[in-house]
């Protein structure tokens, strides 16, 4: 049994063969959060890129946890330098069975720059097969693109796709999406964060019902789902 949580705008939770991970741990400052960087217990943190919405809290984590930090080589080779020592780089399209199952950075269409102005290399998703075998793509911040069907023949269990468009896809992108990745279950997330990301997640759920062979969550900020 596997279970993500959504701490709200792009910041999840898995726990998933006995160990417990923080997606993008964006809490301090977020005005969607559900709970606290001091609440999380992780073991491993994973960052998608640099930006300060998705880098977030996790130094502060990770020094308070001794949590391994997942992210790209430039990423982690700047973590190194604010005293986290405890990484894993890997970069796109690479692989790697960690304690939690095989992690696999993905493509994502957006930027890096870290909050410091460092390079923060190129973003990515995450594609992870849990030890029990399930996939879960989270595409974290990304524009749409075409090798979203490449991802889709992997066989995806559950997806989490950002929806709140100007930084990232918007609804109509994350519907043509959802089209390509053909996954049983889609989470929406990177919405409702601030005014400029609102959407209507009800809607954009009856759309994908009528249109597509996937199950819509909606999740509010604080809630879970065990796949
Ligand atoms: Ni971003
Ligand atoms: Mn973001």
């Amino acid at each position: 049994m596997n279970r993500l949580i959504w701490y709200g705008h792009a910041t999840l939770g898995l726990e998933t063969g006995g160990h417990s991970l923080v997606i993008d741990p964006f809490f301090s400052g977020n005005p969607a959060a559900s709970t606290t960087a001091d609440a999380v217990n992780p073991d491993f943190i994973l960052i998608s890129h640099g930006h300060g919405d998705h880098v977030g809290d996790a130094i502060d984590i990770a020094k308070r946890t001794g949590a391994k930090v997942i992210a790209n080589h430039e990423i982690v080779t700047w973590l190194d330098t604010q005293g986290v020592s405890n990484v894993h780089g890997q970069h796109l399209g690479g692989g790697y069975n960690h304690p939690f199952g095989y992690l696999k950075l993905t493509l994502a269409l957006h930027g890096s720059m870290l909050p410091d102005g460092s390079y923060g290399g190129n973003p990515c998703g995450f594609l992870l097969t849990t030890l029990d075998g399930k996939k879960i793509y989270m595409a974290q911040d990304t524009g749409l693109f075409g090798d979203m069907k490449l991802i889709g023949e992997e066989g995806l269990d559950v997806v989490v796709i950002p929806i709140g468009d100007n930084y990232t896809m918007g609804p109509d992108d994350a519907l043509r999406a959802v089209k390509m990745l053909q996954p049983k279950t889609v989470i929406p997330i990177h919405y409702n964060t601030f005014d400029l990301l609102n959407q209507d997640a009800a809607t954009w759920s009856k759309r994908v019902g009528a249109e597509a062979d996937t199950n819509v969550v909606v999740l509010q900020p604080g809630e879970s789902f065990e796949f």
